[in-house]
């Protein structure tokens, strides 16, 4: 298997092996930037962001210069056709039949897996809305393969803002996928999204374990936010289980990396601040004694959850983790664009579950409850489509932004009738009639009739 053609929206685009492969490349690459520089000559990259953007808007243009390639960009939605109301369908299309890749970052979630719907070319993902941010996580992982020499068994405290933060989404099915154990430390009012926590909860074979299963809380929380639930991997020895046993303070040395992440403010009409504090990684957090062999790492840009003080600290890796942004993105392209082949052998994963969801599409029915989806903004041409994730009970993902939907009823479109979503009748529905609606009443409005359990 190759990378060849493929498009990186979320990191499960990615196996474990594809990311050692694009690691093992990268450190080839940073070592001799300079023997590249023919490799994707005579090819081209869109970039078009439609969000601010410094770090991973330049890295990937440095990236195609340094490998011999040209760049087109739209890094001011004012100047491009977005701001006359163009689809992202339409700028796929022509965008695509212009370059080799698109590199795109939009501020809706789901963006960029719409965008490679309508055209032929390899996707990257840039960061779409609150979702996820797939090449950020590669720069992280790597930067803790450098500096740890493995990710399996880390302990990882994610702070900030892990509701919008789509950085710390992406990261943490990495994590989990790699066997870490993770510490969720949100500001108080930005925890993790309930999707993300149910994903988890499928797909990887550790367990997420809530603040009151656990009972351990760092010490001064407050200054930056409480401890709301653990990932521990399955992997041996049980580092949190041991952990676990020490009330109330987390025992010394436990955090390998103390990861912050700013408040999305862009993602927040009311512009709240923290409703608690916010964290601040600084030198006195970092003599504690738990946070004592933590490397500091953040993606960028920070506000005040970083003193500047730290920057000459050793275990400050925030300037690593942006300058490592230019050999990992040299990599991904030149293997997305199949100028560097490796062939990858893939294994079992004892972190992971396999999954294979039946996926379920209808105009008509339920739709994806979250506003900022690219299926609820693009609605002229997108047609709703969902994972069907469990069937009892009835849980869809959306194949866009990943939320989740609980349907209340499911139809034939046959016999016109609806029954209770997730009851055996209901399961027994041919797929090609089931329509799943939102409730019963909007079953009722599209003109269904309810089976006998539904009426009792
Ligand atoms: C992040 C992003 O855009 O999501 N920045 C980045 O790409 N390095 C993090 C952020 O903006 O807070």
């Amino acid at each position: 298997m190759g990378l060849k053609n493929n498009s990186t929206i979320t990191i499960d685009d990615l196996s474990n092996w594809e990311m050692e492969a694009i690691f093992s490349l990268a450190d080839e690459m940073a070592s001799d930037t300079r023997a590249y520089s023919d490799l994707c000559k005579g090819l081209v990259m869109a970039s078009l962001f439609y969000e601010p953007s410094t770090r991973t808007r330049l890295s990937f243009e440095t990236a195609m210069h340094r490998l011999g390639g040209s760049v087109v960009t739209a890094a001011d939605v004012s100047s491009s056709s977005i701001s006359k109301g163009e689809s992202l369908a339409d700028t796929a299309r022509v965008v695509g039949s212009y370059v080799d890749i698109i590199v795109i970052r939009h501020p809706w979630e789901g963006a960029a897996r719409a965008m490679t719907n309508y055209t032929g070319v390899p996707v990257i993902n840039a960061g779409d809305g609150s979702h996820e941010h797939p090449t950020q996580t590669l720069c992280d992982l790597y930067t803790l393969r450098k500096e740890k020499g493995r990710i399996e068994e880390l302990t990882v405290a994610l702070c900030g803002d892990l509701k919008s933060g789509r950085t710390v989404h992406s990261l943490t099915y990495a994590l989990a996928r790699f066997g870490a154990n993770i510490v969720f430390i949100p500001s108080k009012g930005y925890e993790l999204p309930v999707n993300v926590r149910e994903k988890i909860r499928r797909e990887y074979t550790g367990s997420l374990l809530e603040a009151d299963q656990v009972d351990i809380k760092p010490r001064n929380s407050d200054e930056f936010g409480a401890l709301d639930a653990i990932y521990q991997t399955p992997a041996e020895p049980h580092q949190l289980a041991l952990l676990t046993d020490v009330k109330p303070e987390i025992r010394p040395g436990s955090y390998d990396v103390l990861y912050a992440t700013r408040l999305q403010r862009e993602r927040y009409t009311d512009n709240d601040e923290a409703k608690g504090g916010f964290v601040k990684v600084d030198r006195g957090l970092l003599k504690r004694p738990e946070f004592k062999q933590a490397l500091v790492m953040h993606p960028l840009p920070r506000l005040d959850e970083i003193a500047y003080d730290l920057d000459e600290d050793p275990r400050s890796m925030y300037f690593k983790q942006a300058a490592y942004g230019v050999p990992v993105r040299m990599a991904l392209l030149a293997l997305l664009l199949g100028t560097v082949q490796r062939t990858i052998t893939e294994g079992p994963n004892p972190f992971a579950r396999p999954v294979g969801y039946p996926k379920y599409k209808s105009v008509q029915g339920v739709r994806c409850g979250n506003d900022s989806c690219v299926s609820n903004q693009e609605t002229a041409y997108i047609v709703p489509e969902f994972w069907v994730v469990s069937e009892k009970p009835a849980v869809l993902r959306c194949v866009y932004c990943e939320e989740e939907t609980r349907p209340q009823s499911a139809g034939s479109s046959r016999t016109r009738i609806f029954h209770k979503a997730g009851l055996f009748s209901s399961r027994r529905l041919k797929d090609s009639n089931l329509i799943y609606f939102e409730s019963h009443q909007q079953a009722q409005e599209k003109g269904f009739r309810p089976d006998y359990r539904v009426k009792s």
